[in-house]
């Protein structure tokens, strides 16, 4: 059979962290390549719990019924509660859509705003999905620089002025890769800047409950005077990725069109999962376990940063993040960690994600992603000792 293919999806391949996982879930091997939280972090007996309570409850037959595309109410009336925590407020539930993840919110937002040809930007390195969404969407990507306290300003006004885009996709707190952070005051700039410019900002943030120093910044939102801004955050990080639930917060015109567009995707959020999700917020077991997978991951990425302090090569630079699961370590530009050393770590059995996926013009075959949530302690400090080793041996004598 020749298939025809339709323009859009014929060139698309698979997301480049998706086909990794193919390679790394063998259990030989240790994997800082994943984004996924720790095994143990998964509250399985909370889980249990909670849908025999619901399903045991006279709310059982509506939970099993096919429901609203908006969100299931109480879902939505403890989402508007729980954003409040970034500072967001919001007027009424028109201004909040539940949305299968944060990932869906990122194509539904492409699917109401992009037509073929609209420039979207975003900070180089990017998420590496949004690559994959661009591209079905024929978005043009337009990368802008990225200093230590995240996206370069001045290089994001002079690529409003001269691409003209639609749209600024970021990541500002733990950024996935990178794990950097945007201060306060870049965020304010941020909203003034894309505002004045009639951009679209879509604000992704899936990891901003896990941050482990400092205390918690307000959302790029909080800031939303002009109703350019569309935020996404998800419990995938924190209660479950597999449940497949998140929330997304705009302009009620702008929940309207991605209600629309969601209609046609998975006609609503699975109510169940909408239904636990509330009862994590409404019971307080999500801020229980926050207390208690914080340290965990806390410890992890000390561990992991001290490894890299003793078994990696001086030449490289790295990322410390407050929160998250990344560290972003980047070598000289003359380093390629995408093939060569990539295949030996694997041979060595040692996972990570190198840097050119996330970047949109090929570049970044000198940086790479690790992730230190799903390792245990010993086998980062086993890991990194062996990726060091093989970095110090390819690495120190080309710098
Ligand atoms: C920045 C970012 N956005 C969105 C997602 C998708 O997450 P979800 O499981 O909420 O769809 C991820 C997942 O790793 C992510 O890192």
């Amino acid at each position: 059979m020749e298939y025809k293919f339709s323009d859009r999806c014929k060139n698309l391949e698979g997301n480049a962290i998706r086909e990794i996982f193919k390679l790394i879930s063998r259990p030989d091997i240790i994997s800082f390549a994943g984004g996924m939280p720790a095994s143990l972090a998964l509250p399985k007996d909370d889980v249990l719990k909670i849908i025999d309570d619901l399903l045991t409850s006279d709310r059982a037959i509506a939970l099993l019924q096919y429901g609203a595309t908006e969100g299931y109410a109480p879902y939505l009336e403890a989402g508007r509660e729980y954003v409040k925590r970034v500072g967001i407020n919001t007027s009424d539930s028109s201004e909040i859509l539940a949305i299968s993840g944060g990932q869906q919110g990122i194509d539904l937002t492409f699917k109401a705003f992009i037509n073929k040809g609209d420039v979207v930007l975003v900070e180089a390195p990017t998420y590496v999905a949004v690559p994959h969404i661009a591209k079905t969407y024929e978005a043009k990507l337009v990368g802008v620089a990225s200093y230590e306290d995240g996206i370069n300003l001045r290089d994001l006004e002079n690529k409003i002025i001269t691409e003209n885009p639609k749209l600024l996709y970021l990541v500002p707190t733990f950024s996935n890769p990178t794990g950097k952070t945007l201060p306060v005051e870049k965020r304010k700039e941020i909203a003034r800047i894309t505002a004045k410019h009639n951009v679209i900002l879509l604000e992704d943030n899936p990891y901003g409950e896990l941050r482990y120093d400092g205390q918690t910044i307000p959302a790029i939102k909080s800031y939303d005077e002009a109703g350019n801004v569309v935020y996404l955050t998800s419990f995938s990080k924190t209660i479950s990725p597999g449940m497949r639930v998140g929330l997304a917060v705009a302009s009620a015109p702008v929940i309207r069109k991605l209600t629309i567009g969601k209609q046609a995707t998975d006609v609503h959020t699975v109510t169940l999962s909408q239904a636990v999700a509330t009862e994590f917020l409404k019971r307080g077991i999500l801020d229980e376990s926050l207390k208690r997978n914080i340290p965990v991951y806390k410890e992890k990425r000390d561990a992991m940063l001290k490894a890299m302090d003793k078994y990696f090569p001086k030449s490289a630079k790295w990322t410390h993040p407050s929160g998250g699961l990344f560290i972003w370590v980047t070598f000289p530009s003359n380093v390629d960690v995408s093939t060569d050393i990539f295949r030996e770590a694997i041979a060595r059995k040692v996972a990570y994600v190198s840097g050119d996926s996330s970047f949109v013009d090929g570049s970044g075959k000198n940086c790479l992603r690790l992730n230190f949530s799903n390792a245990t302690v010993d086998d980062i400090n086993k890991g990194i000792k062996i990726l060091g080793e093989l970095l110090k041996e390819r690495v120190e004598g080309k710098c």
